[in-house]
């Protein structure tokens, strides 16, 4: 199981001494074969990698510039300055990004910038609710997913997250039937699109928290969650690993 915590723009320095009680579950036996990626904004990356410097855990950027080389882009970074620090992962097309204007074709580049230098790719997908009620869902992840991996070699080092972008931060989650259908539609388009995603791993996402986890995670398909709000405290980001490993 993958889990991914992604801060937003959240937290400062003072809040890296919250990170114990995960680093400490972290080096647990029960727990040393799941995978924990923290994304905190660009501002906390470094200070994070250090903190969790002799254990498992990675760390991950929210988002990075489409452009592989240094240049003229004020407030942008780009994967080549994120790789310099340690950075493993990067989340790349987040729902609210796409709302900022992040397209397939940007989305594309900034995948292709991002596994030129060996980052491994976390890539949110999701139809907005206007498409779920058109019953455009599975037309809008094909075309996401198509998109986005156009021309991509290495696919491998891509984990997918659905993200109903209408679930994301509103506590309301898709039924049980409506997301084992899109996860099954999701391998489905994957394996069209490139064999090499036929053991490609996806996660969920989406106002997860550790209610709600123990159903979810019995959907066959789901690799591990994306969690935003729950993981800005240690206890619920905890208690979202707990439930859904027992
Ligand atoms: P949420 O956010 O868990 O707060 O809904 C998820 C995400 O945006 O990745």
């Amino acid at each position: 199981m993958i889990y991914i915590a992604n801060w937003k723009m959240h937290g400062n320095s003072r809040d890296i001494e919250s990170l114990n009680p995960i680093i400490k579950l972290s080096k647990q036996k029960k727990y040393r074969n799941i995978k924990l990626v923290y994304c905190p904004p660009y501002t906390l990356l470094d200070l994070m990698k250090r903190k969790f410097i002799n254990s498992k855990i990675h760390v991950g950027a929210q988002n990075c510039h489409f452009n592989s080389e240094y240049g003229a882009f004020t407030g942008s970074i780009n994967s080549k300055m994120l790789k310099s620090i340690g950075t493993k992962y990067v989340i790349i097309g987040h729902s609210e990004n796409r709302t900022d204007g992040d397209n397939d074709l940007i989305i594309n580049k900034k995948i292709k910038s991002a596994l030129q230098e060996n980052l491994k790719v976390i890539l949110c997908i999701g139809e907005t609710l206007f498409e779920k009620r058109k019953k455009l869902t599975k037309k809008i992840l094909k075309k996401q997913i198509k998109n986005s991996l156009y021309k991509v070699k290495k696919v491998e080092n891509i984990i997918f997250a659905y993200e109903p972008r209408w679930a994301i931060g509103t506590g309301i989650i898709p039924k049980t039937k409506t997301l084992t259908k899109n996860i099954i539609d999701i391998k489905k388009i994957l394996i069209s699109v490139n064999k090499k995603l036929n053991s490609a791993k996806i996660l969920y996402g989406g106002s997860v928290n550790s209610q709600n986890v123990k159903e979810i995670v019995k959907i066959k398909g789901i690799d591990g969650f994306l969690v935003g709000g729950a993981s800005l405290n240690s206890k619920k980001f905890i208690d979202i690993i707990k439930k859904s490993i027992n």
